[in-house]
C-alpha cells in the first residue's frame, strides 16, 4: 500500500492531523493499535484552548463542539477555606472550552468516517523503516498478515509508549523527565457540577480539581499516593476527602453519587528532542507529556499537529521544505512553555512529601501573590487560555 504520509496512532493527534491533510487533498493512513471503541473509552481531561478549537473547525469537526461545549471565562483557585478567581476575559478576552476530550475523539472518528478516511485498527508489529531516507516505509502486521506500507511521510502520533520515539537513535534524541511524587484519583459521576467553573484546591490533605463535562456530570480528582490502587477507596471514602480539601461552603453545596469510572493516572513532566528526524515527525504524548493540571496534553499536542500539518502542505502544494525544516524548532518553543506552566502550577498546588515548613510558607506567599496581583493574574490567564501557535 501507498500513501503521503503514513501515522501511527489514531488518537486526537493522529485523527486530527489526517483530517486536516483530508481538507488539502493530502492522502494518509492511521495505523491505530487499538479498536475505535477502546480508543474512545479513555477518560481524559475536558478544556479546549481556542487554538484547538480553530483547528477542529478547519478540520470541518467543531459543530458538535459548539453546540455541546461549555464557554468558561475563568476558574476558581482555593486554598484552605478561601478561594478566589482567575478572569480569563478580563485579562485576556479570551474563554476556555469546557468539552471531553474524549469527545474531540470521537468527532475526529466520525469526520475520518465520513470523509473515507483510512484507518487501520488492532495493527501489531509497527516498525518504521529508512525514517532517515527519502522512501520511508512502515511494517506492521493485522490478525498475523504482514503488511508494508510506503509513503513520503511518517507522523508519530503513537503517545508516550508507542515505537516511534523509540525509532529516533539514542544518540541523536535527548530525554527530559521530571516524575511527581503522587497521582490523581479521578471519579466520574452523573452529578450536578458543586460549581459552574473549575475549582483548583490546594489544601494541606493535598491537590483536589473539581471539574465537570455537562450540568449532569461532574469529574472531581484527588491527590493520592502512587502506592494506592483504584479500589482502595470506595466512593464515599472519596467523596469525604474531596470534601475536607474544598472550601467548607464549597463543601456544603457537593452533590455525590456512585461513581461511573474510577482511575489513578500518575503525573509526568517529559520532553524528547528533537521532534524530528527525517521524514519522521514526533507529534503529541509521543514527543512529551505534562502534569495534567492546567490540561495542557491534548491542547499542546494541537499546536504540535498545526506545525506539522502546515509544513506538509507547504511541502506539497509550494514544493517547499521550509516548514517541516523548522517543524521541531517551532513545535518544542511551545511545548517548552506549556511544561514550565504545567510543572509551576503542579508546585502550587500540590502537597510534596518532602516539603519543609519554609517550603508551605512559600505556596502560600505564591497563591497569595496570585490572588493579589493583576500581572500575576494576566500571565496565569494567558497561559491557561493557550499561548499563541
Ligand atoms: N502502533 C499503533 N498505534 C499505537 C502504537 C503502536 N505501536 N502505540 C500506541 N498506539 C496508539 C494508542 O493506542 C493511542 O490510541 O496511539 C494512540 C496515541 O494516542 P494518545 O495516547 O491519546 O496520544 P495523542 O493522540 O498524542 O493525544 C495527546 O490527548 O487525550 C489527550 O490528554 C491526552 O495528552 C493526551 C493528548
Ligand atoms: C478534566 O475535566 O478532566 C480536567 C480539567 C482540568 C484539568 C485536568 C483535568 O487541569
Amino acid at each position: 500500500m501507498k500513501t503521503q504520509v503514513a501515522i501511527i496512532g489514531g488518537g486526537p493527534s493522529g485523527l486530527l492531523l489526517a483530517q486536516l491533510l483530508h481538507t488539502r487533498g493530502i492522502d494518509s493512513v492511521v495505523l491505530e493499535r487499538k479498536t475505535k471503541d477502546y480508543v474512545l473509552s479513555r477518560i481524559r481531561a475536558g478544556v479546549l484552548e481556542q487554538g484547538l478549537i480553530k483547528l477542529m473547525q478547519e478540520a470541518g469537526c467543531a459543530t458538535r463542539l459548539h453546540a455541546e461545549g461549555i464557554p468558561h471565562d475563568g476558574t476558581l483557585i482555593s486554598y484552605g477555606d478561601e478561594m478566589f478567581r482567575i478572569d480569563f476575559t478580563e485579562h485576556t478576552g479570551t474563554p476556555v472550552m469546557v468539552y471531553g476530550q474524549t469527545e474531540v475523539t470521537r468527532d475526529l472518528y466520525e469526520a475520518r468516517e465520513k470523509t473515507g478516511g483510512k484507518i487501520e485498527f488492532n495493527v501489531e508489529d509497527v516498525v518504521i523503516h529508512g525514517a532517515d531516507t527519502d522512501t520511508p516505509h512502515v511494517y506492521y502486521t493485522v490478525d498475523g498478515t504482514a503488511h508494508r506500507l510506503d509513503c513520503d511521510f511518517v507522523a508519530g502520533c503513537d503517545g508516550f509508549h508507542g515505537v516511534s520515539r523509540q525509532t529516533i537513535p539514542l544518540d541523536v534524541r535527548k530525554e527530559y523527565e521530571k516524575i511527581y511524587p503522587f497521582g490523581w484519583l479521578g471519579i466520574l459521576s452523573e452529578t450536578p457540577p458543586v460549581n459552574h467553573e473549575l475549582i483548583y484546591a490546594n489544601s494541606p490533605r493535598g491537590f483536589a480539581l473539581c471539574s465537570m463535562r455537562n450540568e449532569n456530570l461532574s469529574r472531581y480528582y484527588i491527590q493520592c499516593s502512587l502506592s494506592d490502587k483504584p479500589e482502595d477507596w470506595t466512593d464515599e471514602a472519596f467523596w469525604q476527602e474531596l470534601k475536607r480539601r474544598i472550601p467548607a461552603d464549597q463543601a456544603a453545596n457537593l452533590v455525590t453519587g456512585p461513581s461511573i469510572e474510577k482511575s489513578i493516572a500518575p503525573l509526568r513532566s517529559f520532553v524528547t528532542e528533537p521532534m524530528r528526524w527525517g521524514r519522521l515527525f514526533l507529534c503529541g504524548d509521543a514527543a512529551h507529556i505534562v502534569p495534567p493540571t492546567g490540561a495542557k496534553g491534548l491542547n499542546t499536542a494541537a499546536s504540535d499537529v498545526h506545525y506539522l500539518y502546515n509544513g506538509l502542505r507547504d511541502f506539497y502544494e509550494n514544493n517547499s521544505t521550509e516548514g517541516i525544516d523548522t517543524y521541531s524548532q517551532k513545535a518544542l518553543a511551545r511545548v517548552w512553555k506549556a511544561e514550565r506552566f504545567s510543572w509551576w502550577f503542579s508546585s502550587l498546588m500540590h502537597t510534596y512529601p518532602d516539603q519543609s515548613e519554609f517550603d508551605l510558607k512559600m505556596q502560600v506567599a505564591e497563591i497569595e501573590f496570585l490572588r493579589s496581583n493583576k500581572a500575576a493574574q494576566k500571565s496565569m490567564a494567558e497561559n491557561y487560555i493557550g499561548l499563541p501557535y
